[in-house]
């Protein structure tokens, strides 16, 4: 099967439009972003145009490419101050003469909706409620709107970053997952994916993988935004092949686009929203 994010993306939005409706306010997102990375530009205007839809506010700060780490650490403590504030998010990556670990850990857990703080992380991989990367937290719902039985099975991640493999480790293994880890010092990675029941590829290699890498009855979740030869948006697996795939192979494959891209704004919306309904935001 094809699990296409569009079907629970539209039901989403009804539910979280519902769900601020409720709410004396409306919640606020911020996004801080620092210098002009073109792919940063499209991201940050998908999440704007989401909240539009949605109906809760947002707002970007747009700081110029050679903005200093006191510069960006003073804005953030102005809106990890501000009451009308309900989620900040630090676009990444920056520029390299500023300190992203350092700034990223500077927003006050509670605004950090992309639960990259070490407050959130640690929370997460003790088990305590938080605030969760969004991109893991959209793999976990897609995989469940679709039915896809997590307790007990091979997962294999391939990718270690702090942003997708470490925080969704936590979440499968809350899901009673086994999981593995692979990354690019990882020996007899094909082996891996012949083996695994369900393969989350996060490599970024532009139509890596086809039908020959994958067993009978694989889910595959493709993470990665890639631009193929022709300049058109491909995963790590090859497109062409995705009708082999499920047709004569009974897998499932996330597409890209419209698979986890569009799950992971979504979850950062409602993780927004969630945030406001638990703190009582400004009020
Ligand atoms: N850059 C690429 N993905 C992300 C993300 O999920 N959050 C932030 N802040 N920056 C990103």
């Amino acid at each position: 099967m094809l699990l296409d994010a569009r079907p629970y993306v539209e039901e989403k939005i009804k539910e979280l439009k519902e769900r601020v409706n409720k709410l004396n306010k409306q919640p606020k997102l911020v996004i801080i972003r620092v210098g002009n990375d073109f792919a940063s530009g499209k991201y940050v205007a998908n999440k704007v145009k989401r909240c539009e839809e949605v109906g809760i506010k947002s707002e970007i700060v747009h700081l110029d490419e050679n903005v200093t780490n006191g510069e960006v650490l003073k804005k953030i403590m102005m809106l990890n101050n501000d009451r009308d504030v309900t989620g900040i998010l630090l676009q990444l990556p920056l520029p390299e003469h500023l300190n992203e670990e350092y700034l990223t850990n500077a927003i006050d857990p509670e605004k950090d909706v992309d639960g990259f703080t070490i407050a959130n992380m640690g929370r997460l991989a003790l088990g305590i409620e938080g605030n969760v990367a969004c991109t893991p937290r959209g793999i976990i719902s897609l995989l469940k709107y679709y039915n896809v039985e997590l307790q007990g099975k091979n997962v294999l991640i391939i990718n270690r970053s702090n942003i997708v493999g470490k925080p969704l480790t936590h979440l499968l293994l809350r899901e009673n997952a086994t999981v593995t880890v692979a990354h690019s010092k990882t020996k007899d990675l094909y082996d891996q994916v012949l083996a695994a029941d369900i393969v989350v590829t996060a490599i970024g290699k532009a139509e890596h993988f086809d039908t020959h890498d994958f067993s009978k009855d694989t889910t595959i979740v493709d993470v990665s935004i890639n631009f193929n030869e022709e300049g058109k948006m491909c995963g790590d697996v090859r497109k062409s092949h995705y009708d082999t795939l499920i047709e004569e192979l009974n897998c499932n494959v996330t597409p890209v686009p419209n698979g986890v891209g569009q799950m992971t704004v979504i979850e950062l919306i409602e993780q927004t929203i969630e945030i406001a309904e638990r703190t009582n935001n400004g009020n």
